[in-house]
Order: C-alpha cells, then structure tokens, then sequence
C-alpha cells in the first residue's frame, strides 16, 4: 500500500510544480503575443524539450524547429527506412498549440549518414545514383509531412567564409560536402526543384551562418539571384545568427563584424530579391569570439555574474531593435533552444557552459527577455 501512495505522491507533487511553472509563465507577458505586428516568435526544440519546456513554449512561441530530429541521419540512417515517429510527435505538439512549422534541414554536409554517398562496396557512387538517393529523401520526407511543415531548409550552409562554394576538398573533415563532391554547383538548384515538386505548397529556404561577414553577404546573395534567374523554386532565405560577444575594435577580428548594421545589410540585400527573410538559430553566446577560453575562465553559474548577461540583454536589444525595423522583410525570428539549461553551446565545447537564451537554467526570463519586451 505504502509504495503505490508514495508514487502517488511524487506524481501529484510533480503535477503541482508544472501547473506551479505554468500559473508563473502565465504572469509573464507574452513574447508570441508582444511580437505579433511584427513576425513569428520561434524556437528550436528537442525530442525532450518540447515536454520539459512546454510552459514557456506555449506562452511565447508560436513557432517552432526540430533542432536534429529532422535531419538526414533522423529521418533515414539506414537506406530505404524512414523512421518519422519522434518528429511526428513534435509537430503533434506545435499543431495541438497552432504553432507553424520549420522544417530542417533536408540537404547539409552534416548529420547526413555515410551511405548516401557510397555503395555497397564502399565506393563513391555516381551523379545518377546520387540524385536518385536525393530525391528519394526529399520525396519521401517532404511527401509525410505535406500540410505539417510550413517552411523547409531545403539546403543549408553551402558557403564559406571567404564567400567560396563548400566543396569536398575543405581541410576539416566535418567541413567537407559530399554533395558538392559529387554534383558540384547544381546540387542546391536540383534539391529545389526535388522539394517544391514534392510539395508545392511549402515554402522552401536556403539556410547559412555568419551572413554579418561581406564576403557571405555576397556569395550568398550571387548564389540566390543565380537560383532566381535559373527560374528555381525558392521563396526566401534563412539567417542563422549565431552570435557572440563582441569586444573586438580590430575590423580584421571576427567578432568585430557580428553587428546589427552588418547583419541588416545582409536582409535588405537578400530581401531586394523578392525573397522572405527568416532569422532561423538565433542565440548570443556569454562568450567572445575569437579568444581562448580555458577551464579555468568558463563561466559558471556562480562566476558568470552580471556583465555578461547585462551585455548579452544589449545585444539581444539591439539586434531586435533592428529585425522590429525590417519587420516588413522577416516573416520569422526563432531563437536557437529555450532556456540556458538546454543549449548546443553547452553540449558542444566540452565542460564549457553557456547561458545565451532568453530564459536562464530555471526557465526564468532574463534581462535579455525583458529587453525585448521594451519597445
Ligand atoms: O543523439 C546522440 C546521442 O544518442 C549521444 O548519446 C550523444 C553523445 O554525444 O550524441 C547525440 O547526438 C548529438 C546531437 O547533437 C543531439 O544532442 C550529436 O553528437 C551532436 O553532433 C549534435 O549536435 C547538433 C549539431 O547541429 C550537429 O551538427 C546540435 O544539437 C544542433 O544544435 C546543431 O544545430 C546546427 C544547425 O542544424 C545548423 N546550424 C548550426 C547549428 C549549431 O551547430
């Protein structure tokens, strides 16, 4: 008897924290709300945090990304078996919730499993069989989820920072693209093409990083005109906006370019287009670019002290002060998780925490959240 009434117990304890957690979102305004003249509030969610997360989903997001759980290696590790129930599940939640839908990614040089690009006997396969495996992907997914996902990455991060194509041939390994490899250019025209003849009803995006830097800027720009001419189906861009700290006064230092103006450069450009802007991974790392960090100088919960956040909250501010005034030109801003106790930053460098969301480690809204309200 015992044990059954203890389960109980923690069962109704753990309801009343959640319905706790919600009752003090509720309190909160409304980021979705307060942003509504103006674009989408969205987020990126994983396969657990759309449950541990939903109150703050559900306050202030009206759409959402699945951060992995779309992408190659998800939906098809193995040829021919495609596994859709824990997307499937997500977008249950943003449909329960009337959220819209981004759909990523269907073509990246990452998390796309080896065997796309070789045969059984290990070797590379050809052009043939190789868009043949495209578009089989891009069939096959986009086919399950038609009327689900509102806009898709069709491709993502096909330049690089000096404005060149990916290619095969990048030093880093995890750099490197296969589909470049072995299509060259046109890859990114031909998964286009396959995406909008598979649903022609989605809206389809090319994805990519650091569009602050000019050389981005400008290839990014040339690759999307170029698609345009060549009458390829793409309705809009998506800009990614993973930023840090900037300290730097050097023009040369990376960090130097991450700056409001240089990114509003890159949206009135893409936007001349005709094209829609989407800010898609939003976050601001605590971190500055292009400085060593070491064990010893990781921020912790207990050193990370005001500075950072309250630097962080400008940064936020002003970046939003510029997205609220090219409204017109972004259907979208999603930010790149929820809260600070679920990042990729943190996941990625190991041992080195983050804290570059809205929200902190106990779901609380952070200087940067009430920023953003103040408009
Ligand atoms: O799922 C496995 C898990 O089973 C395993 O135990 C664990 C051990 O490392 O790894 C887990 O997979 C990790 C996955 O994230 C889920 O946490 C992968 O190793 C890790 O590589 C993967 O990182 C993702 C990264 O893309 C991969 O390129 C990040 O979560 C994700 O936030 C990040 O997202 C990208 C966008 O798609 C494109 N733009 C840049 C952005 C940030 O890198």
């Amino acid at each position: 008897m015992c044990k059954p009434l203890g389960l109980v117990a923690v069962i109704v304890l753990i309801s009343a924290c959640a319905s706790l957690e919600k009752m003090q979102h509720s309190e909160q305004p409304s980021l979705a709300q307060a942003y509504l003249p103006h674009f989408l509030m969205g987020a990126a969610i994983d396969e657990d945090s759309y449950k541990t997360h939903e109150a703050l989903l559900v306050r202030h997001y009206n759409s959402l990304t699945t951060e992995n759980e779309m992408k190659f290696e998800h939906m098809q590790e193995v040829e021919g078996v495609f596994t859709f129930d824990t997307a499937d599940a997500m977008l249950d939640f943003a449909e329960q919730h009337h959220m819209a839908v981004r759909g990523h990614a269907l073509v990246w040089h990452r998390q796309t499993p080896n065997w796309v690009f070789v045969d059984d006997s290990g070797k590379v396969v050809d052009r043939a069989m190789l868009l043949q495996r495209m578009q089989s992907h891009i069939t096959e997914v986009m086919t399950h989820f038609k009327g689900r996902v509102d806009y898709w990455d069709v491709v993502n991060e096909a330049i690089m920072d000096d404005g060149t194509l990916r290619t095969g041939e990048e030093e880093a390994e995890d750099q490197r693209s296969q589909w470049y490899a072995i299509l060259q250019e046109d890859y990114i025209a031909e998964a286009f093409r396959m995406a909008h003849a598979a649903d022609p009803e989605a809206k389809l995006y090319y994805n990519d990083y650091y569009n602050h830097l000019p050389a981005r800027q400008d290839a990014i720009y040339a690759l999307l005109k170029g698609l345009l001419e060549k009458g390829v189906p793409i309705h809009g861009v998506g800009l990614q906006c993973h930023l840090r700290m900037v300290q730097a006064q050097d023009p040369s230092h990376e960090a130097y370019y991450q700056s409001p103006e240089n990114l509003e450069k890159a949206i009135k450009m893409y936007a001349s287009l005709g094209l829609d802007v989407q800010i898609t991974e939003m976050d601001v790392s605590v971190y500055e670019a292009g400085k060593t960090y070491t064990p010893d100088t990781f921020y912790t919960p207990e050193t990370l002290g005001p500075g950072p956040i309250e630097l962080q909250s400008k940064r936020y501010g002003e970046f939003f002060a510029m997205f609220r005034r090219n409204s017109h030109l972004i259907s979208s801003v999603t930010t790149w998780g929820i809260a600070d106790d679920n990042t990729w930053l943190s996941e990625f460098d190991s041992g080195r925490q983050d804290f570059p969301l809205l929200f902190d480690l106990e779901h609380k809204p952070k200087p940067a959240f009430y920023r953003l309200m103040e408009f």
